[in-house]
């Protein structure tokens, strides 16, 4: 069993839902840091002390959005100063805002694309510059199903993800020399805040079309997380992981 008890992690998006359940799950294996990231954070700060009071950890919340390349510059700072050093980043942080093509606005479509692409390339490349001093780290990036799928009404999030799968692989034959790995899951339907908006009628549809008969629980993507970020994990990199119930095979 390795010993993460000097490992730092940083969760963007990490004050719910998946992000929370990664960073829960990387606290429960001895992370002696796990620092989230978020916008919200009155839900961030009571996630980290509840993460302290839960687990053996260090746990700290650091306001941000990920879309914003100076917020994101201060987070890092703010890291490097306070502990040093950074294991594992989880880029987490996204939005959905679904609509038809013909409908969507060019502010929803930049705002997406700003949140989980853009966010994902600012964090991570802060991330290299403090992971190659230790050479080794890994990186996670959120993709989803309906990058591979194609999902109506989703134009924006299947373009943002989509470009993340793209962006994993190029970041990980350039992370590679530096000991970093860098890997995405691409989780199908999850039972979070995101997914609860879905009308019943819809999630009916879905749910018929998923094999394994159900949506997913956050701590069943947290486990693939985990074990990609771990030192476990020593081969792979610059893939995406499906965990979609059989969704998309
Ligand atoms: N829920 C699903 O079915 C599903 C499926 C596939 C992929 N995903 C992806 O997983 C990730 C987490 O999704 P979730 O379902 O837990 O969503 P969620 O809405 O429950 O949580 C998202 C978190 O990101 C934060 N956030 C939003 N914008 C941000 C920003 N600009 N900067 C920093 N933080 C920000 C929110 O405050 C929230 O805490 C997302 O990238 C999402 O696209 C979700």
């Amino acid at each position: 069993m390795s010993d993460y008890s000097s490992k730092v992690a940083f969760i963007t998006g990490g004050s719910r839902g998946i992000g929370l359940a990664i960073a829960r799950e990387l606290a429960r294996i001895g992370f002696g840091k796990v620092i989230l990231g978020d916008v919200d954070e009155e839900e961030g700060l009571r996630a980290s002390a509840k993460l302290r009071s839960d687990f053996d950890t260090e746990s700290a919340f650091i306001q941000m959005d990920v879309s914003n390349e100076s917020d994101v510059v201060a987070a890092f700072q703010e890291i490097r100063e306070k502990f040093g050093r950074l294991d594992v980043l989880v880029n987490n942080a996204g939005v959905a805002q679904d609509s038809f093509l013909e409908k969507l606005s060019l502010e929803n479509w930049n705002r997406v694309i700003d949140v989980s692409l853009t966010g994902t390339f600012n964090c991570t490349k802060q991330a290299i510059a403090l992971m190659k001093e230790s050479r080794a780290g890994r990186i996670l990036n959120l993709a989803s199903v309906s990058a591979e799928m194609g999902n109506i009404g989703q134009a924006n999030y299947v373009a943002a993800k989509g470009g993340i799968i793209s962006f994993t692989k190029t970041a990980a034959k350039e992370c590679a020399r530096h000991g970093i790995l860098v890997n995405a899951i691409a989780p199908g339907f999850v039972r979070t805040r995101m997914t609860a908006s879905i009308r019943p009628d819809i999630t009916e549809k879905i749910v018929a079309q998923i094999p394994l008969g159900r949506f997913a629980e956050p701590e069943e993507v947290a486990r693939m997380a985990r074990f990609l970020v771990s030192e476990e994990n020593t081969y792979i990199t610059g893939q995406t992981v499906n965990i979609n119930g059989g969704l998309y095979v």
